[in-house]
């Protein structure tokens, strides 16, 4: 692959400014030198912001897997692609070759074959962060089939509501899973999950933990007995440039989780480039992301955008704090890695324990941070910056999305210099725009607005998956001609770009997105409550924090309130997911209401942030005095 790095400061201004003025040549020109296609496109780039519909390198026939594995076969055959580091550090990792990861994905990708997936179709991945989880992506990506994979930290429901949703025909999972010293039950959740899930037909299931566990005759098999009959050679469709890659299931501020939809070729062309310029990835570096492959941020920058380079990534399946906090540090040391990619709840919470922890390996190899998935606080940001990259390594604070699938706002590490809580600067092809509350576009620097990017880059979502209305009202329709991420954002002095945080009823806790509107639908399922509203507080850990209002009804109003909260939780963890469970239920008498019956967040917000200062005229409510009782009760 050719050096497509940008090495200073005032290559990047002209590189910038070059996908500005230029963007179709700009991405034809990196598409161009740094992948292999089997046909060229005839077409850059398609736009129409009304429909809305976005088409990059149309025409372009190609196979990811062909880009991510093959065409490194022969430079890096016996390089590591994949190295595996396992929940147990007693355990040996393992470290999986270009080779040996082209032979496991054409072999997995025969089993699909096997039975009967073929191009087009969805396949559901429920696994743990093992080598098959990696693998089980490649392989669907071999065949055409488009995969979902859904966190293994979701719940049945949740799993049964992602797999009816995109019509999913076979589910992977494994019989089992480890967290830090426990095991979970991975295949139980699954087998609940199908009891409504008609469409499924067939059920692969990885060994890694040796359980005994209920296998369905006719629907479910290990997969490793069916690895013994199938080749492990399997040639790589061809697909169209458009041809969806995955779905991606991320919450809305309403109603069900989206659907996501992935191209191909603009994908592929757009995280291997953000790969290499984010974490400045160099050809012998060990390169280490700690999110899940749950995530997007595990799609692009543990999959596909660092294999598109030939690098070696890690996977790991533990926790940052098992079997001590000195985990994270441990796994540094001990794989010599050179770019560290997490998320900034876990940075607070191992700046909790004692620095010992951090201490006491040697963290020398590091030559770039990375942080992602939620604002990094200041405290937490130097924390990083003093104890990990002990004041030498950049932190690059990168904003982007599951929506936008690369990354799109954020330093380049040793080019850009970087300010804590910022995310600085555009990645070359982005255009944010900031919006003031009519809808005009505020030009200049010292801005504060709502956060859109005007020009398409190329691994922009397609589709929410069966709902393009639904695309195209939730981010197209705020802003005409651009596309609105539902963010707050700032622009400094010097250009630099602070995001501020969601503008809409999504809540960040722990990195996650969580919609108000689901847990507030499991939690009105129990039989006492009337009505709730859930909103975000400040989280010394988490970021943000659930603080639910519940209002009961007369069949609760005698009940003792702490069962109730925890059965409220247990429903939440059943419906969603443990990480949306709330930290703080106040039950209350009444919701602050407008006239037309709507709930007022706004004043409910303040209140749970200990604001009551700032709650505003609340005169015109329907019913002003439940804010009173509300603040009395306050937790
Ligand atoms: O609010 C922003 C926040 O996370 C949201 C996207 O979440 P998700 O789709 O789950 O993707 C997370 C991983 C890319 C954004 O709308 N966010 C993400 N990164 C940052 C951030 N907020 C501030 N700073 C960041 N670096």
């Amino acid at each position: 692959m050719s050096n497509y790095h940008i090495k200073n400061l005032e290559e990047y201004f002209q590189v910038y400014r070059e996908s500005v003025n230029h963007p179709e040549s700009f991405w034809e020109e990196i598409a161009e030198e740094n992948f292999v296609w089997r046909k060229k496109w005839n077409n850059v780039l398609e736009c129409d912001f009304s429909k809305p519909e976005f088409k990059w390198f149309e025409g372009a026939k190609l196979n990811i897997t062909e880009n991510c594995i093959d065409r490194h076969l022969f430079a890096r055959g016996d390089k590591t692609a994949i190295l595996f580091e396992p929940n147990d550090p007693s355990e040996a990792a393992q470290h999986i070759t270009y080779k040996d990861l082209s032979k496991r994905v054409n072999a997995f990708a025969n089993v699909l074959k096997s039975k009967g997936i073929v191009k087009g179709d969805r396949v559901c991945i429920y696994l743990p962060m093992i080598p098959a989880l990696a693998i089980a992506t490649l392989a669907c990506a071999r065949i055409g089939a488009i995969h979902s994979v859904v966190f293994a930290g979701f719940s049945s429901t949740a799993l049964s509501t992602r797999i009816n949703d995109s019509a999913c025909k076979m589910i992977i999972t494994s019989d089992g899973s480890y967290r830090g010293a426990k095991t979970i039950d991975l295949k139980g959740i699954v087998d609940e999950a199908l009891e409504t899930c008609p469409g499924v037909q067939s059920v692969l299931v990885v060994k890694r933990i040796n359980s005994s566990i209920q296998m369905k005759e006719g629907r479910d098999e290990y997969l490793e007995d069916l690895l013994l009959n199938v080749s492990n050679e399997c040639p790589a469709e061809t697909m169209d440039a458009e041809d969806p890659l995955f779905i991606l299931y991320t919450s809305g501020s309403t109603g069900m989780p989206k659907g996501m939809v992935h191209s191909t070729a603009g994908y592929m062309v757009y995280t291997a480039y953000t790969f290499k310029n984010a974490f400045q990835y160099k050809e012998d570096d060990v390169y280490w992301c700690t999110a899940d492959i749950g995530w997007i941020t595990g799609h692009s920058y543990i999959v596909y955008g660092p294999l598109a380079n030939g690098a070696t990534t890690v996977m790991f399946e533990g926790i940052p704090s098992y079997p001590d906090f000195g985990r994270f540090w441990q796994i540094v040391e001990k794989h010599k890695i050179n770019q560290f990619y997490t998320a900034p709840t876990a940075i607070r919470a191992l700046a909790k324990e004692n620095l010992d922890f951090v201490d006491k390996y040697d963290l020398s190899s590091l030559k770039v941070l990375g942080s992602v998935g939620e604002p990094i606080n200041e405290e937490a940001w130097h924390w990083y910056n003093n104890n990990v990259g002990k004041r030498k390594r950049p932190i690059i604070d990168s904003w982007w999305q599951t929506e936008t699938g690369g990354i799109m706002i954020c330093p380049i590490p040793y080019v850009t210099p970087t300010l804590p809580s910022y995310a600085t600067l555009p990645m070359p092809g982005i255009q944010p725009a900031l919006m003031d509350e009519n809808g005009n576009e505020l030009k200049g620097n010292q801005v504060e607005g709502k956060l859109c990017i005007k020009f398409p880059w190329p691994s922009i979502a397609r589709t929410i998956w069966g709902n393009h209305q639904r695309y195209k009202e939730t981010y197209f329709s705020s802003y005409e001609n651009k596309y609105f991420t539902g963010d707050g954002a700032l622009r400094d002095d010097v250009g630099y770009y602070r995001i501020t945080g969601r503008v809409d009823d999504v809540i960040i806790v722990s990195g996650h997105n969580l919609g108000t509107a689901p847990i507030e639908d499991a939690i009105n399922e129990h039989p006492a409550v009337a009505e709730s509203a859930i909103v975000g507080f400040p989280h010394d850990v988490k970021g943000s924090a659930l603080y639910g209002y519940v209002t009961l009804k007369e069949v609760g109003e005698h009940r003792n309130h702490e069962n109730l909260s925890k059965e409220i939780n247990q429903i939440i963890t059943e419906h969603i997911g443990p990480i949306a469970k709330l930290d703080k239920v106040q039950f209350t008498n009444g919701l602050p209401k407008t006239r037309s019956g709507k709930i007022m967040r706004r004043i409910l917000r303040k209140i749970a942030c200990n604001e009551m200062d700032q709650l505003g005229d609340t005169s015109t409510l329907l019913n002003p005095a439940c804010v009173k009782e509300i603040i009395d009760g306050a937790l």
